[in-house]
């Protein structure tokens, strides 16, 4: 198939497109390189540097390419930043997606896979959530992606374009072969902040809050692997070229763990002490967030391969390979 991918360059698209790529799809990469890496980006996928808010590129991308199916990373994804500046995360996540929907539509194209994420369910009691679970945000990031996926319904009812929304839940770990991985900046999520104080990037790592209503008090979140997750896109795609309806999955493993056995988890892979502060709530942070990922199992045939060990451990060798990241 020729793919679009939009947002190919970052952490969970640059994983996507080398999946792709080795399955043999011919893969057009759309990125605007605020976040991604164009080192990142598997060399078989043609490479088109721009922003998916800007029609005139836009419009030149589907013009030249016959697209068959699109797969949408493009986003702002931080948590916090989004409490802060809410209204860069509807231009950029809601203003793209909307051009993005409207190129589809003027060049007929039906098909996309679309990163959602755990974020639009907002805080519930009940573990592990399923689907129907009803969503209520508590940050506008999750807001954004519900936003987004409500204008792929209304997309499907007037335009016929099917849609994949993939909610993800916390993606982390790296490619197996380490040649790639994540590498934000700065970073703001747990486990490659964690490792890097065994990388002597950092001396200690500070826990948000230990009040939270858990088992140990600290936040718990259900952690899959990024190559486990593009698996799932693709199997995604194979279901939309079957003509199925669009559907939403939740993508996790079932397991959650606390933000204090994350840490104990990284102490065992990088045998180093990785000492510990506590630090205050971060706002935005629900207690607890867990999937069921039986839809996924039943509708894709998708399941995750790695669990929390093989994660950190993977990270652990990118980062060893790569200390500066894409910077070399
Ligand atoms: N945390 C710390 N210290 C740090 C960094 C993070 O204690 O230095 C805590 C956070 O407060 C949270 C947990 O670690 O309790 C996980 O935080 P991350 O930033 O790693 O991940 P989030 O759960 O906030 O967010 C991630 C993605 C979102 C996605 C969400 C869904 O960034 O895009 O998972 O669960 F929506």
């Amino acid at each position: 198939m020729n793919l679009l991918v939009l947002g190919g360059a970052g952490y969970i698209g640059s994983h996507f497109v080398k999946l792709a790529t080795e399955l043999k799809h011919n893969v057009i990469v759309v990125d605007n390189l605020l976040t991604g890496h164009k080192e990142s980006v598997n060399k078989k996928a043609k490479f088109y540097k721009g922003d998916i808010r800007d029609r005139i590129f836009l419009d030149k991308v589907f013009k030249e390419n016959n697209i068959d199916a699109c797969i949408h990373f493009a986003a702002s994804s931080l948590v916090g930043e989004s409490m802060k500046n809410p209204v860069k995360y509807f231009d950029n996540n809601v203003t793209g997606t909307i051009i993005l929907l409207e190129m589809m539509a003027k060049y007929d194209v039906k098909k996309i896979v679309f990163s959602s994420s755990a974020a639009t369910y907002g805080q519930h009691d009940k573990m592990p959530i399923t689907e129907d679970y009803e969503t209520k945000p508590t940050n506008p990031y999750g807001e954004t992606k519900l936003f987004m996926e409500k204008m792929m319904k209304w997309s499907d009812l007037a335009y016929g374009i099917k849609y994949v929304s993939l909610r993800y839940f916390n993606v982390a770990g790296a490619s197996i072969d380490s040649s790639i991985g994540e590498d934000h900046r700065p970073e703001t999520h747990l486990i490659p902040i964690v490792l890097q104080v065994p990388l002597e990037k950092r001396e200690y790592i500070t826990i948000f809050g230990d009040d939270y209503k858990t088992k140990d008090g600290t936040c718990i979140r259900d952690y899959i692997h990024v190559e486990d997750l593009v698996d799932a896109h693709i199997k995604a795609l194979n279901y939309l070229a079957k003509g199925n309806n669009s559907e939403v999955f939740n993508l996790g493993t079932e397991t959650g763990y606390s933000n204090k056995e994350i840490v104990e988890t990284a102490r065992t892979v990088t045998k180093h002490p990785v000492p510990m502060k506590l630090g205050n709530r971060r706002p935005g942070d629900p207690d607890k967030l867990v999937a069921t990922y039986k839809k996924a199992e039943k509708i894709l045939g998708w399941t995750p391969t790695k669990d929390i060990k093989a994660i950190i451990s993977s990270a652990w060798n990118f980062h060893k390979k790569h200390p500066n990241g894409f910077e070399e």
